[in-house]
């Protein structure tokens, strides 16, 4: 099996079997997969919960308008991002990583001058639209990995992301919650989207080749 072939097969899962749990090694490719996730400029600025609490899930089912998956799945995974950005985030992710790279204390400062010349004259809502986006890529490359494990998952826009960020706290944490992706086995028997075809674009309308 290869990539395509576990794009094909992965389908945004409708019903969970919830006796089913992911090992704690594949959940664990899962989340690396998104940490490896590329960010713009390199600065990371999104985090991954893992939540397997069977009640902390439970109260997570009304704050998504009642999708019964977030109790079902085995793992939730909420993928949240910087509220904002500030300069000590901006100085603390350029300072880890001119130490891990032996560099010469200010290497990046030019750098990091303009980064927040750009960002820290935006509203925190400009700056949370850019690092929200980064939090997708990590999603992106989860469901993959998932797919890679032979592992279901559903990527989630449909919640209240303000219910959630209050019951998890994460403003204390400077983070709002962009995306949840529930991981886990799908129940084949009761899912209506399981046996139905993927639908996607021809691929003669989805790329243009340029000569
Ligand atoms: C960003 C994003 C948000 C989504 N939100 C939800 C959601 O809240 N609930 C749900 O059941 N599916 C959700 N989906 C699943 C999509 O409907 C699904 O991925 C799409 O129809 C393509 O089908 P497939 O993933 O089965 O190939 C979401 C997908 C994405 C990428």
């Amino acid at each position: 099996m290869n990539l395509i072939d576990n794009l094909k097969w992965r389908y945004a899962t409708k019903k969970y079997d919830n006796t089913k749990k992911v090992a704690a090694a594949d959940v664990a490719k899962i989340v690396e997969a998104a940490r490896l996730a590329p960010t713009s400029s390199g600065m990371q600025q999104f985090r991954v919960l893992v939540i397997s609490n069977p009640e902390l899930k439970e109260k997570i089912v009304p704050i998504a308008s009642g999708q019964q998956i977030v109790a079902d799945c085995s793992h939730l995974l909420v993928f949240a991002a910087w509220d904002k950005y500030t300069e000590e985030r901006i100085d603390n992710i350029y300072q880890v990583t001119t130490t891990e790279r032996g560099l010469k204390e200010g290497h990046f400062n030019d750098y990091t001058n303009r980064l927040k010349a750009v960002y820290l004259q935006q509203t925190a809502e400009e700056n949370f639209v850019h690092t929200a986006k980064q939090a997708y890529i990590g999603l992106g490359l989860a469901i993959a990995a998932a797919a890679e494990l032979k592992v279901d998952s559903t990527p989630m826009e449909g919640f209240n992301n303000a219910a959630l960020d209050e019951l998890l706290e994460l403003g204390e944490q400077g983070l709002k919650s962009v995306l949840l992706l529930p991981i886990g086995y799908r129940d084949a028997e009761n899912d209506w989207l399981v046996n139905m075809k993927k639908v996607r674009n021809a691929e003669a309308h989805f790329a243009t080749y340029i000569q």
